[in-house]
């Protein structure tokens, strides 16, 4: 961010048009002065994104993601501020003056290029005459040049070469060892890959991070070895293939989730690009945050067999969880979505992946394996383990189809059903005591005083002036210091509007802060006249607040003209208010 130039970023903002930038992602329909579209950062229905061409503002009126045009591209195409500024610049034909590099990059730049330097090295190996074998089994399954090109596929050999070649490159022994390619043991080094087809591992960005090494000259264990976590290969930041396959996965709206790296690059190999692989069956949080991030329905198509199976059921409800849709594929005959292509054609895959059910019909089954649903004690623990995942899931409609099929599928009352999924799902009321009550009446009308002074501030000169001259100060150190942020902002720049304002925002500490306050508005009416009302009443608030605080002084004090002064201003406080 500190690369481009504030001035510059305005400008850009300014030149491009955040109507036609956002319609370049999704839909929009005027209405009045305004464009709707369906807000692309939660699970919306209605359109309830609003877009401002006169502002250079988006905001969504259901969930409060709101921003200039760079924080929809950034949080859209999930990239950097700056990026989106380069976007956003490439965008409408503008050049950036200033260079922006990939932060990441830059601190480790030698690492990165040691692993690409290995990769390539891998890579080279599996050309010459020691790689046949290996290609030779590459072959047998299917994977031919282009497969092997693509996937940069390489391989590993014997007598620590990878260690031998690094070494004449005069890399730091602790930084091969760092990054996972050699081990120590006493005072010599080893090569941890040893006569392993390669496959390099990349982060979200595309960099290389790590590798996965099979076995092919024998069925030696394990199987997959795989690059320790290191500074750069988090394994659970990572989705196999994902660097690939995101812009397919946005053109098909749809994310295809397998468990093999093997599957994914079977899948992408055939033309289902939308595929990532979970190196696995388990989902970390970082992992579902990034697929959070590209708000497309996934589908999960794990191994066939009982593992996939439970993890199916478990990384189905976590999705599910956090509001994404979820569409399940049980492949049936063969072990896996490479082995099921492989031997059935694409076309039959093709043919699976349109009749993926949902993950309620999946779940429906899951918990039905195994029981005897003619028994009544069996059927009333199958409706009621039914009932209890359902009652953390966030989607109203949902709730209502699964009940509905519950109820025709076995003749039981809807609304039966339904009072007992809402008794499961009542959450514990806790009950504050009804002056905490009138307390917290105050603090929130206190806050949204506040934030409806500082938003407009942000807007209009015309309301910073007020502040300056009303109001002048705000007692609590956050607001403040967002206040303050603001008359920089003025004084940098002598004007202020809000798109400009949430770009400088950027690189400040209250950035968060900043951001809190914009989504707390919920409507749009702006004026002289209601700027005032919210000063007058966050005023009072304040006033009352400092009474409260003179009268414990007051209390405390001994010495009698002190205690005078503030009886008097407490008095003359008293009045004001
Ligand atoms: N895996 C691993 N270590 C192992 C076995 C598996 O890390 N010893 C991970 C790998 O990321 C692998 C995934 O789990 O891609 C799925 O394992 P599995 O189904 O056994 O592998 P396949 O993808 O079927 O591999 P292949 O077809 O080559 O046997
Ligand atoms: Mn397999």
């Amino acid at each position: 961010m500190a690369h481009i130039d504030e001035a510059e970023i305005n400008h850009i903002r300014e030149s491009s048009d955040i109507v036609e930038i956002v319609s370049s992602y999704i839909p929009l329909t005027q209405k009045g002065k305004n464009y709707f579209g369906v807000c692309p950062f939660h699970n919306d229905h209605a359109p309830s994104m609003s877009v401002s061409k006169e502002k250079g503002i988006f905001k969504c009126f259901s969930c409060g993601a709101t921003g200039n045009v760079f924080k929809f591209v950034s949080d859209f195409e999930n990239i950097s501020f700056a990026e989106a500024v380069q976007k956003v610049a490439e965008k409408i034909g503008i050049t950036l003056k200033s260079q922006i590099t990939k932060p990441v990059v830059k601190k480790y730049q030698e690492e990165y290029q040691i692993m690409n330097f290995t990769s390539l090295y891998f890579q080279n190996n599996l050309m010459t005459e020691r790689g046949k074998q290996a290609v030779a089994y590459l072959q047998k399954r299917a994977f031919d040049e282009s497969v092997i090109k693509e996937f940069q596929i390489g391989l590993s050999l014997e007598n620590n070469s990878l260690y031998e070649l690094l070494k004449t490159k005069k890399y730091p022994n602790q930084k091969l060892a760092d990054l996972g390619l050699i081990s120590q043991k006493g005072l010599n080094y080893y090569d941890i890959f040893v006569n392993r087809i390669m496959f390099p591992i990349h982060d979200l960005h595309g960099e290389t991070v790590g590798f996965t090494g099979r076995i092919y000259l024998d069925n030696s264990t394990p199987k997959y070895l795989n690059s320790k976590e290191t500074y750069l290969f988090k394994k659970g930041n990572i989705l196999f293939n994902y660097h690939r396959a995101k812009d397919a996965i946005r053109l098909e709206k749809k994310l295809i989730l397998v468990e093999g790296n093997m599957d994914a690059i079977r899948m992408y190999a055939s033309g289902i690009k939308n595929t990532m692989a979970l190196m696995g069956t388990s989902l970390t949080t970082n992992q579902i945050n990034e697929i959070k991030k590209l708000r497309v329905p996934i589908l999960l198509m794990l191994d066939n067999d009982s593992a996939g199976n439970l993890a199916t059921f478990q990384i189905g409800t976590l999705l599910e969880k956090e509001g994404l849709t979820v569409l399940v594929v049980r492949l049936s005959g063969e072990k896996d979505p490479d082995e099921y292509i492989v031997k059935n054609g694409i076309e039959a895959m093709q043919d699976n992946l349109k009749n993926a059910i949902s993950f309620l019909e999946f779940k429906l089954a899951f918990y039905k394996q195994n029981k005897n649903l003619q028994d009544g004690e069996e059927l009333a623990s199958y409706i009621k383990e039914v009932l209890n995942s359902m009652k953390e899931n966030p989607d109203p409609i949902l709730k209502e189809i699964t009940l509905k099929k519950l109820s025709d599928d076995y003749g039981i009352s809807y609304s039966v059903l339904k009072e007992e999924l809402e008794k499961l799902a009542t959450p514990t009321i806790s009950f504050d005591p009804p002056v905490m009550e009138e307390k917290k009446v105050r603090k929130t009308k206190w806050m949204d005083g506040i934030n409806h002074i500082l938003y407009f501030m942000m807007n209009d000169t015309k309301y910073l002036f007020m502040y300056k001259s009303k109001l002048g100060f705000l007692n609590d150190a956050t607001y403040r210091g967002v206040a303050n942020e603001i008359l920089a902002y003025y004084e940098l720049h002598k004007t202020i509007n809000l798109a400009d304002f949430l770009s400088y925002a950027e690189n400040s500490k209250l950035k968060k802060e900043i951001y809190e306050i914009v989504e707390s508005i919920k409507e749009e009416n702006m004026d002289e006249q209601i700027m005032e009302e919210y000063i007058i009443s966050v005023k009072k608030i304040m006033k009352e607040k400092e009474i409260k605080e003179l009268k414990q002084k007051l209390k405390l004090e001994l010495d009698s003209a002190k205690k005078m002064n503030i009886a008097l201003r407490i008095q003359s406080l008293k009045k004001e208010v």
